[in-house]
């Protein structure tokens, strides 16, 4: 079996996410290993489940910094430290600039609750409850430098339906995120899935759209 895919997880609040990553790895589904825990907010939730399964916490908050190319630039430091083959973004919900992004190309994932490309950004459940869509999603993507932008490699969608709010939707797709992201590292961490030149290839194959997460 090859070597344990090495992971780095950023988080900022509940890290549900981060639960599903552990749980994985716990269970053998998932061949990796999580390096550091990382926050921008030292009340996270998730903090306490990494805490919990021993795993190696870090937090940086923005106000001990000067500005944000400092903040990127500590965090960068950290990350080429631990040297991760991924850094797994799972609810940070803060921007990193492009040199960060530059300096980790083709090794940030990110997990976005929409069918990418509609609905970047935030409040996805309600925007799309205000625009009446008929359905809505989850999409894991390779992260460029523009905000929720970059090649969706997992994508899941479910429909929206009569008396949904915001929180339902939400619910909905966390179970679905809970599947999804240990898929796609497990694809990595198999090869199945490969990274480069910031294209996707599954099994050698260019992937030229995301592929359906089959719920
Ligand atoms: C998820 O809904 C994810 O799609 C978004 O942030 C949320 C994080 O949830 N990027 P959790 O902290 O993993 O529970």
């Amino acid at each position: 079996m090859s070597p344990p895919l090495k992971l780095a997880v950023l988080i900022s609040g509940n890290g549900s996410n981060l639960q599903s990553i552990i749980d994985a790895i716990k269970s053998a589904r998932l061949n990796a290993e999580i390096k550091a825990v990382i926050s921008n907010n030292r009340h996270a939730f998730g903090l306490v489940r990494a805490t919990q399964h021993g795993l190696h916490t870090w937090v940086l908050e923005h106000e001990d910094y000067k500005d944000r190319k400092q903040f990127d630039d500590v965090l960068r430091h950290y990350l080429e430290a631990i040297d991760p083959d991924y850094i797994v973004l799972a609810g940070f919900m803060r921007i990193l600039g492009a040199d960060f992004i530059r300096a980790f190309e083709n090794r940030i994932l990110n997990i976005h609750p929409s069918l990418l490309p509609a609905y970047k950004g935030l409040d996805t459940h309600q925007r799309v409850l205000d625009n009446h869509e008929k359905e809505h999603g989850v999409s894991i993507h390779l992260v460029t430098a523009k905000l929720d932008d970059g090649p969706v490699i997992l994508q899941a969608s479910y429909p929206i339906k009569p008396g949904d709010d915001a929180e339902k939707l939400q619910q909905r797709g966390h179970r679905l995120e809970h599947r999804m992201y240990p898929q796609v590292l497990s694809w990595l961490s198999s090869g199945d899935l490969s990274i480069k030149d910031g294209r996707l290839y599954y099994e050698q194959i260019p992937l030229e759209k995301p592929i359906p997460f089959d719920a």
